[in-house]
């Protein structure tokens, strides 16, 4: 294998999905910190008050001590060169959140071992399955009650629809927590607390050890003997293929906050998860390992730094080396350009890079060039990577500028910012610009909306919020006029500015409804790709 080749083998690119509070931000700390990306736990985001210690980029951010972006941090861990993306998960819920996992190869879902499948990790899940990747599923808060670990792995089967092989097995859980039994090492780590949760000590001991009555107790030891003896039994088969294909989800036990589990987790995880994977660009499969460099923009974010107003387009590596002082061909632009103050983002610090490879996230300086889903590649290639899918938004608002006399600039800025991908924006059909409809993955975008209206085109808005919390795309392939749709009175036909039919819902009974009584009618759940497929 040459280097250039063994560079991009040793990239890992994931993300870590879950529900707020599940303890995705506590897993993602304790794996920089065997990285050696930072020194102490609490040095990525503090908790609360300070979250926003990743990117408080935005002034909004700083008023409210939360991170409305979704970064991206790189470390070394074993040979392996990693890539982990955030998805916001609090109020800085968005659609940003939904493509960062298009730029990921795996997931990992972190789940709360009391609580199980929750709204948030079912909806981030939805999005991972659109692309096939590999989810590996990390349950969390063992070291508290947890429920029976039979029930859980049959909840993510169920709700999920996705097979699980449990990797290791608890014993026991909250003040009775012992430990996990490997599965594959027919050995057991036994889980030590030092009086309070914060850390614990693991020690492996054979399964037949005549130690074991004592480590565990008697009981806890014919309940692990009867439940191994049910699942080598019951559960299916591990296979690396199904795993590779986000069929069957490898499945720990753990507790991120006492540090146990986490280092088998993530040994495990890397060694099965994924080099970077190809990708499609229409009938074009590009390899990551082709020595052709490939990428495509899957996020912008606007305004890191207010002074200048500039954008930052986050570019996916798929396939071969970036070169800072090369040009790159923008497809969608038709120009060669040279792709200025390339960075990497770590934890709070940028840091301007040489070079990158398949596999690796870059943010690039953006004069207003790049759109979400932009492919960039060698100059005299022409790829074209299939687009990013547009995702539902769930929240929406009819939006006007306060002073009439503001109308052009409140249409320039809100369509610069719907461009941008931050919103989405709806007009009924046949009508004008008079009436705007927002929609947005998560209610904070309402306020950042709100606040970069009044901050970059000085136009102060009226908002009014509106009943609908379901949108699905008209994926019939012919035009559906108005009067030919049967709808009840919580449903809304609009149009998009791009001329694609949606429908507006008050709510999922409705949507039932309205595939009931229109049978000609195709909804699909994505915009963009989902549409066309
Ligand atoms: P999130 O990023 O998924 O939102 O979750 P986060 O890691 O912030 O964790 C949410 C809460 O759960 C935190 O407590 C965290 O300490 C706790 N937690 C995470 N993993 C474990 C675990 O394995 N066991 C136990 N017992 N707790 C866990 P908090 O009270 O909200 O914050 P803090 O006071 O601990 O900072």
């Amino acid at each position: 294998m040459t280097q250039y080749q063994s560079e991009i083998n040793r990239r890992r690119t994931f993300a870590i999905i879950s529900h707020p509070d599940a303890g995705k931000t506590t897993l993602t700390e304790k794996f920089l910190l065997y990285g050696g990306a930072i020194a102490q736990a609490g040095a990525v985001k503090g908790k609360k008050n300070s979250r926003a210690a990743v990117s408080d980029w935005m002034e909004i951010e700083k008023q409210r001590g939360i991170s409305v972006t979704s970064s991206v941090m790189q470390f070394q861990y074993e040979g392996f060169c990693i890539n982990i993306l955030d998805t916001p998960g609090h109020q800085d819920f968005s659609e940003d959140t939904y493509r960062t996992l298009m730029a990921a190869d795996s997931a990992v879902m972190v789940i709360d071992a009391a609580k199980g499948v929750e709204a948030q990790t079912r909806k981030l899940f939805k999005v991972c399955v659109l692309r096939d990747i590999p989810i590996f599923t990390f349950i969390n808060k063992m070291d508290r009650e947890a429920r029976n670990p039979f029930e859980l792995c049959e909840e993510i089967e169920k709700e999920l629809g996705i097979e699980t092989y449990p990797v290791n097995w608890p014993i026991g859980c909250g003040k009775e927590f012992k430990g996990v039994y490997d599965r594959a090492r027919r050995r057991i780590v036994h889980f030590t607390s030092h009086g309070g949760s914060k850390a614990a000590t693991a020690a492996q001991v054979s399964l037949d050890d005549p130690q074991l009555d004592d480590l565990i107790g008697a009981p806890l030891h014919q309940r692990l003997a009867d439940e191994i003896e049910l699942l080598d039994g019951a559960a299916c088969e591990f296979d690396l293929e199904r795993v590779r294909h986000g069929k069957l989800s490898p499945v720990f036990f753990g507790s991120a906050l006492t540090n146990f589990g986490v280092e088998p987790f993530l040994e495990d995880f890397l060694r099965m998860t994924p080099p970077p994977l190809p990708r499609l660009a229409g009938d074009t499969v590009v390899d990551s390992f082709d020595d052709h460099f490939t990428a495509f923009v899957f996020k912008i974010q606007a305004n890191m730094n207010k002074a200048h107003r500039d954008r930052i387009a986050f570019l996916r590596v798929c396939s071969g080396r970036f070169d800072k002082d090369k040009e790159v061909y923008h497809l969608q632009g038709g120009k060669k350009i040279k792709l200025s103050q390339p960075q990497q983002l770590m934890a709070s610090e940028r840091e301007i890079i040489e070079e990158a490879y398949a596999g690796d996230i870059i943010g690039v300086f953006d004069p207003g060039i790049f759109s979400i889903g932009d492919t960039l590649c060698a100059p005299g290639e022409k790829i074209q990577f299939d687009p990013i899918p547009t995702f539902a938004p769930e929240h929406f608002s009819r939006v006007r500028p306060l002073d009439t006399m503001k109308r052009k600039q409140f249409l320039k800025g809100t369509e610069q910012i719907a461009q941008e991908g931050a919103i989405q924006i709806f007009k009924p059909p046949y009508s004008g610009m008079e009436e705007v409809f927002v929609g947005v993955v998560g209610t904070l975008q309402f306020d950042v909306f709100q606040y970069r209206l009044r901050s970059e085109y000085s136009v102060e808005l009226l908002m009014e919020g509106l009943p609908y919390q379901y949108l699905r795309w008209i994926a019939s392939p012919e035009h559906v006029r108005e009067d030919e749709l049967v709808l009840p009175g919580d449903a809304k036909l609009v149009e998009d500015y791009k001329g694609n039919q949606l429908i507006l819902f008050g709510s999922a009974w409705s949507i039932n409804w309205v595939e009931d009584r229109n049978k000609q009618l195709v909804l699909a759940e994505f915009g963009g790709t989902a549409v066309r497929s």
